[in-house]
């Protein structure tokens, strides 16, 4: 079978990179820059460093702070207005998931003639926009998301409860581990399970390559060492920067490979309970593990190798079960709350059936996902943890 596989940007990485982000912009032609970004970012002082960068290369600044979680549509039309308004050539997006999904929300709805519910709408029925999107650095500011280097904009549609993904390719990625320096345990936590999760459902998806396997295995190792030390250790900048990377390379990977079923549940726990994405992805991988070991013994096999398990089992489904449960325990080592926890109830996680079984990114999945077996995945979230 021929599989393809590419980079989608260039990517700057370092300890410090985020101080190129000037000669970045120089090279894509920046001259009016809107730089994107929320309260948190601007009060650690991360953003005030792209804005002395981009000054210092001859720059004029213009500052959206008002991203909010998830990505709420009324930010990315607001965004849009600005640009049109200050007659803006480049944006520069500074943040967590969040941020980076609505300045790529804001790139795209800004170059074309459309408001935001049109471009929902588009996404909706896979209808590329006219205009490619205008040019755009995004800088993490968390080790997870790997939104930096994926061609999807995930956007919250506040009228109807949805999570929509848009096309809004990025053309640069700047990735500075200093960045990510003193985050708390629980983000830190929560965002390295979800660049654990992307590269679970990129290896066992309907379209892995041999280039996104490589960056999986690498992305497991460095996570399930360096996660536990950063949790711990907050300004642990060697565990920082296998973090980053390790989230980089994941973005990479589901980029081309995607993700599948546990993402399409993960958005919906997102929009049904707004639990942090990360906490989502954590309950559901091993659940999604389970389900794809009998299509991929071998790989759900290496995935426990690649976390230091050993997997004695040869039953496919054996396998499945082993390194589902090794993953459960060490998602309990990093503190990671269980449904029962978060006051979830089983009913309520049931009633994420239906917003499953229309969700896109099931049909990603190697099993069907009927919804007999999204509703059996739901119950096993909550089962698993009793
Ligand atoms: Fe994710």
């Amino acid at each position: 079978m021929v599989q393809r596989y590419s980079q989608l940007c260039p990517v700057a990485f370092g300890a410090g990179a985020v101080s190129t982000t000037g000669d970045v912009a120089k090279e894509l032609g920046f001259n009016r820059v809107l730089i994107v970004t929320d309260e948190n970012v601007k009060k650690m002082g991360h953003t005030q460093k792209v804005v002395d960068s981009l000054t210092a290369a001859g720059m004029e600044t213009f500052l959206f702070a008002d991203c909010e979680m998830d990505a709420p549509d009324y930010t990315v039309q607001t965004g849009a207005d600005l640009v049109k308004t200050h007659a803006i050539d480049g944006i520069v997006g500074i943040g967590g998931g969040s941020v980076l999904d609505t300045a790529k929300g804001i790139s795209t709805l800004a170059a074309n003639h459309v408001s935001v519910s049109e471009l929902l709408d588009s996404a909706r029925n896979m209808m590329p926009l006219e205009n490619p999107p205008i040019k755009l650095i995004l800088i993490p500011t968390t080790s997870g998301t790997g939104s930096e280097s994926t061609i999807i904009a995930v956007i919250s549609d506040t009228k109807n409860h949805e999570k929509i993904g848009a096309i809004a390719p990025p053309s640069f990625a700047i990735v500075d581990p200093e960045l990510t320096l003193g985050m708390p345990k629980e983000i830190t936590v929560y965002t390295g399970m979800d660049a654990f999760s992307h590269v679970c459902e990129a290896l066992t998806s309907v379209q892995p390559n041999p280039h996104s396997d490589i960056l999986c295995y690498d992305t497991i190792e460095r996570i399930t060492k360096w996660l536990p030390i950063a949790a711990a250790d907050p300004l642990n900048l060697e565990a920082r920067e296998n973090l980053a990377l390790a989230s980089n390379n994941a973005g990479i990977a589901f980029n081309d490979a995607m993700v599948h079923l546990g993402h399409a549940i993960a958005h919906a726990m997102g929009a049904t309970f707004h639990i942090p994405h990360g906490i989502a992805c954590a309950l559901v991988t091993p659940v999604i593990l389970e389900l794809t070991a009998p299509v991929y013994p071998e790989k759900v096999k290496k995935i426990g190798t690649c976390m230091g398990l050993t997997i004695s089992a040869t039953d496919p489904q054996e396998i499945g079960i082993d390194v589902a449960n090794g993953l459960r325990q060490f998602q309990k080592q990093l503190g990671i709350p269980t449904l029962p926890d978060l006051t979830i109830s089983r009913e309520q996680i049931l009633g994420c059936t239906n917003y499953v079984a229309n969700e896109g990114l099931r049909f990603l999945c190697p099993v069907p996902a009927t919804e007999e077996r999204i509703a059996a995945s739901l119950a096993k979230i909550y089962d698993c943890y009793q």
